[in-house]
């Protein structure tokens, strides 16, 4: 299997299910359909409905319910990009290879922007209503959504990351408590909501949440090193972003050599879940440890 060729298909079939669900750019406030498709649609590794649908297929899927939740997901993420990147926050000019949508709408249409979508994925993910019978699904999956992205969720972990760069030490339980909130609650989300879609249990629905646990901080810490030593080109962001803000990040803090010791570590606990499963999806077995080698 070649994973990296793999998920560039998987990636564009995302991006044609999600272009189905974009506002259209009409009406006196067209401008922020415009930033926000911009921002959506720059690209993007889709990593999340990637996620979604792979656990969904683990536990052998079948509802159209499926598709309003993968887009939804994709825009929580993407506004929290173009919420992280304003100048109040990261201060950034580059993502997902073009320019931020401060940089190319102003800030106020960024802020708007990033508004915009998180509601319009409310907007989306309750379609799922229209074209699921089961409406218990539906609202558990919605439930996950609001909250993983939300004040015990992502955006808590984000407020952990502002102040942060005004203190002078960070432990260990406030380094984990960031990385655990700010990415790994909406890696749990997607894999959540595609297991809760497809009809899987309270208990394998608890242990999706764990696999997801595990592989999101080691996405961020992964994150981190790239911040470090990736390239520009590869990645669609600039480097040193962390460094220009003074970030403690979990490698700053725990060392090159522990971090990816740690990003190995997380990963083999998460396969060894999903291995401990009744049922297989190599691809996604195959995704969780590509994750701790990719470039972008
Ligand atoms: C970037 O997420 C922000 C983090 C949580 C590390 P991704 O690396 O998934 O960004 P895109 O979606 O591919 O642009
Ligand atoms: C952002 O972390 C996590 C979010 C919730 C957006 P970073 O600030 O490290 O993400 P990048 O490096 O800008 O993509
Ligand atoms: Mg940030
Ligand atoms: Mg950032
Ligand atoms: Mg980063």
């Amino acid at each position: 299997m070649d994973i990296q060729k793999e998920l560039q298909y998987k990636a564009n079939e995302v991006d044609s299910i999600i272009v189905k669900y974009l506002p259209a750019e009409e009406g006196y406030q067209k401008t922020i359909m415009e930033a926000m498709n911009y921002s959506v649609m720059a690209g993007g590794k889709r990593l999340r409905p990637i996620l979604m649908e792979e656990t969904y297929k683990l536990f052998g899927g079948n509802s159209k319910a499926l598709y309003p939740f993968m887009a939804a997901i994709e825009m929580i993420h993407t506004y929290s990009l173009v919420h992280d990147d304003l100048p109040a926050m990261d201060n950034d000019m580059l993502r997902r290879g073009n320019p931020t949508t401060h940089a190319k709408f102003g800030e106020a249409m960024g802020i708007l922007a990033g508004d915009g979508l998180l509601n319009f994925a409310f907007e989306t993910a309750l379609k799922a209503f229209d074209v699921e019978d089961d409406k218990e699904k539906v609202i558990k999956s919605l439930k996950v959504l609001a909250d993983k992205a939300g004040i015990y969720g992502m955006i808590g972990g984000q407020v952990v990351d502002i102040e942060e760069e005004k203190q002078n030490g960070i432990s260990h339980n406030r380094i984990n408590f960031l990385y655990e909130k700010k990415t790994a609650c909406l890696i749990e989300a997607s894999m959540m909501i595609g297991a809760i879609l497809a009809g899987a249990d309270d208990e394998k629905v608890k242990e999706v949440e764990e696999i997801g646990h595990n592989i999101g901080i080691a996405f961020q810490i992964e994150d981190d090193i790239l911040d470090v030593e990736g390239d520009p080109k590869l990645m669609g962001k600039n480097a040193g972003s962390d460094e220009k803000n003074h970030k403690v990040t979990y490698v700053a803090f725990e060392g090159y050599e522990k971090s990816k010791e740690d990003v190995w570590k997380l990963t083999g606990e998460a396969v060894g879940i999903l291995q401990g499963m009744p049922y297989q999806n190599r691809f996604l077995t195959a995704l969780l440890y590509y994750l701790t080698a990719r470039n972008s």
